[in-house]
């Protein structure tokens, strides 16, 4: 049975990565809803300089995927070498490389870079900067996770793509001003929703100076599973 509730515990709590997905369209309507969304999200300044292009043609999804497939393969190696097993997440990470032209929307999320940041960038405070730019574009991104999990459609951010911009910027036509973030692929799911696993918040959180944890309260229950192992 679909899980259609749409409480936003819920929706966070089963907002996993889904990467097997049908190469059925996703109607307009949908990806507009998902995209009015996005844009609700907070940005530094409220300047709101997040760009998105939606890519569904079938031409430019190949080429795309020519790409994805090419960075996975060397991602893959990275993280085998590094002691990574070829777990659920790993085997459903190759999946979505093997079958990445199939996905039906391919969501590039965007930042125009502005005057002002070429300045600052290069400053005293530049790393410090770049930092923070993402924070003006990865809200939008969440947003766009959790509207797609509430719509019943599987979505995975992807880094891969932004390490071969400059392929990628031809075939989006992405002007010199606009830097890509991630590429979030959504399609209908093949399987189901299921809970999010993570590292327990008193593994993660101190409580007013680094090294105190935070306690679960008393008959505190989790609604969704912990103790996932974090590679941090
Ligand atoms: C910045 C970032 C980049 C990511 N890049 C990729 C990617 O290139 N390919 C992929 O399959 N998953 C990618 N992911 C998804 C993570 O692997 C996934 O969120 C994580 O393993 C936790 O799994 P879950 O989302 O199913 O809970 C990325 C996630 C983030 C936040």
């Amino acid at each position: 049975m679909a899980d259609n509730n749409t409480d936003l515990f819920h929706v966070m709590y089963t907002c996993r990565s889904m990467r097997r997905l049908k190469p059925d369209p996703v109607p307009d309507e949908l990806i507009y809803q998902i995209l009015d969304a996005a844009v609700r999200a907070p940005s530094g300044g409220g300047v709101q300089a997040w760009r998105f292009v939606v890519a569904t043609d079938p031409a430019i999804r190949q080429q795309i995927g020519a790409i994805y497939q090419r960075g996975w393969d060397i991602a893959e190696k990275n993280y085998l070498d590094a002691g990574a097993k070829m777990d659920g997440n790993m085997r459903a990470a190759r999946y979505l490389s093997d079958h990445i032209a199939e996905v039906p929307v391919m969501l590039f999320a965007c930042l125009r870079k502005r005057g002002i940041h070429a300045k600052r960038l290069a400053g005293p405070n530049g790393i410090d900067f770049a930092r923070l730019l993402g924070g003006s574009i990865f809200p939008a991104v969440q947003n766009i996770l959790l509207a797609c999990r509430a719509l019943g459609l599987g979505a995975t951010l992807t880094g891969v793509t932004c390490q071969y911009e400059d392929e990628v910027r031809k075939i989006l036509a992405l002007p010199d001003t606009i830097t890509t973030y991630g590429m979030i692929t959504i399609g209908y799911p093949i399987g189901k929703f299921g809970p999010v696993a993570r590292v327990p918040v008193e593994e993660v959180v101190w409580k007013n100076q680094y090294g105190t944890p935070l306690q679960r309260p008393a008959g505190y229950v989790s609604p969704a599973p912990v103790g996932k192992d974090g590679k941090g």
